[in-house]
């Protein structure tokens, strides 16, 4: 058996977390938006066309935020397409996913969306083929409350009161070589900072996401960053990051260790955030987005009929060792609190998703669980967890930890939440803590995702063969916690104070 251990001190605490941090993303790609969220007709649609069944399982994500409406797609967007009658909404070739866009949903039907669904907005601009003028407008059309020429148009498509969306994305991974209106740092730059400034002369109070890297992987990572920061830092409140894992060789250690990828990613767009604020002289401080976030590769650009509406697209089946990176990814955004205050995963429903649909049913996929475990019992404050912990060699790193483990404390609630990841293939681990500021604290719950295929996937036909079940082994005697982690298993072991 393995040993590892880790170290808390109840005064040694990273930051609160950010709920936002379990934020999501919705784009109009694919079967996301029609008939993930939207589907008139279906059984269980509302009066306004939205699927009561995926609301319900998107619900138990607890989702605080959601990005939308891309992506790719919004830098060749226009806003007011998806606005007014929807008998005259017209339909337009989407270059960025290469199907026709209908528009039947838009910015209304979002925000009613957004109620129903108890998730806040953040809302992305089109800075490829647009910029600073149909910016403005969309801001008055959003949160102008009447008496302009944006704001009227607002109220007579039937929204009286404004939307009052106070959080935007300057545009999409501009620097992609991919994106509609791809553009060097500068240049990008410099309009993140004039569209951020009309922005913020209307609503100071605004929080702006300006583009950072599209990958660590990106030739120009690091000094997009410098440049774009140099640019805008007076107008940004974050800079973004996405990243993607693939596994297509399935090589279960190098794939698992990815989270050192984006430990890395995260660390070093800090470093950079900081010497931007230094060399400027700033008191402001730029945090993280971290946008867009999951594996992504088994159906990565499978073929489509070329211009179709919403055909079946980037729909990825995932198995119990995604779950275990995303589980691991989740762990790696908690470490980082103090830094990283807004993170969604990419996507919401049926795209790269935890959550899929078909005419008559919803399922939870594999990487539903961890999300779902964290952002319920991830709310509170990070401890400084420091892990000891064997490791191994492979192309990521020499030293990949064989566990990744954060602690979260709840005052509130008094608890203390251990998630941990186990990446031995073989090996159980035994995990230690000594806990004796937390004596009177009792395992209420241990928590494990874990199956004997690491392959194994949930579909429609079978959709609960990866499960959490609960039983996990661990208890906290006087202080002296020890659990028993399975090989390659999620687990999450929650204690209690005792009365
Ligand atoms: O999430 C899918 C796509 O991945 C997004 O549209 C884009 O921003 C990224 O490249």
């Amino acid at each position: 058996m393995k040993k590892a251990k880790i170290s808390i001190d109840k005064h040694g605490i990273v930051s609160d977390v950010d709920p936002r941090i379990y934020g999501s993303f919705l784009e109009h790609l694919g079967r996301a938006v029609y008939e993930g969220i939207y589907q008139p007709g279906q059984c269980t649609a509302d009066e306004q066309g939205f699927r009561r069944d995926t609301l319900e399982v998107i619900r138990e994500l607890n989702v605080p935020v959601i990005r939308y409406p891309g992506g790719n797609f919004v830098s060749g967007y226009r806003w007011e397409d998806g606005t007014g009658p929807k008998d005259q909404r017209p339909s337009r070739l989407d270059l960025a996913w290469s199907t026709v866009e209908t528009n039947e949903f838009g910015l209304n039907e979002f925000m009613d969306w957004c109620k129903k669904a108890n998730i806040s907005p953040m809302m992305a601009i089109n800075l490829g083929t647009r910029g600073i003028e149909s910016a403005m407008d969309i801001l008055d059309y959003c949160n102008h409350p009447s008496g302009t020429y944006w704001s009227d148009l607002r109220i007579k498509h039937g929204y009286k009161d404004p939307h009052n969306i106070k959080l935007w994305c300057l545009g999409n991974e501009m620097d992609g070589p991919w994106q509609m209106g791809h553009k060097t740092a500068y240049e990008y730059g410099r309009l993140a900072n004039e569209v951020g400034a009309v922005m913020k002369r209307y609503d100071p109070t605004l929080e702006l996401v300006a583009c950072g890297s599209s990958g660590i992987h990106m030739k120009t990572f690091g000094e997009w960053e410098r440049e774009v920061l140099t640019e805008c830092y007076g107008v940004a409140d974050y800079i973004s990051l996405h990243m993607y894992w693939r596994n297509d060789d399935k090589d279960t250690p190098r794939f698992l260790a990815e989270s050192v990828n984006m430990d890395r990613f995260i660390s070093e767009v800090v470093s950079i955030c900081d010497y931007v604020k230094s060399r400027k002289q700033s008191k402001k401080q730029v945090n993280l987005s971290f946008d867009e976030w999951n594996p992504w590769y088994h159906n990565r650009h499978a073929p489509i009929e070329a211009w179709s509406r919403h055909p079946h697209q980037e729909e990825e089946l995932y198995n119990m060792e995604d779950a275990l990176l995303v589980g691991s990814a989740l762990i790696t955004l908690l470490r980082h609190a103090d830094r990283v205050k807004i993170a969604c995963m990419a996507q919401l429903v049926n795209v790269i998703a935890p959550i899929m649909t078909s005419d008559n049913h919803v399922w939870r996929q594999t990487i539903f669980y961890p999300y779902m475990h964290v952002s319920t019992m991830g709310l509170g404050r990070v401890l400084n967890t420091l892990v000891d912990t064997p490791t191994y060699e492979c192309s990521v790193s020499d030293h990949a930890p064989y566990l990744d483990s954060v602690v979260v404390e709840n005052e509130e609630e008094e608890t203390l939440t251990v998630f941990a990841v186990n990446k031995s293939e073989e090996e159980s681990m035994e995990l230690s803590c000594d806990l004796r500021q937390y004596a009177d604290y009792t395992v209420a719950e241990h928590l494990v995702l874990e199956n004997s295929d690491r392959y194994a996937v949930n579909t429609e036909e079978d959709p609960f063969r990866v499960v959490p079940q609960t039983g996990g082994i661990s208890k906290n005697d006087k202080g002296n916690f020890t659990a028993v982690l399975n090989p390659l298993s999620w687990n999450v072991i929650r204690l209690k104070k005792t009365r």
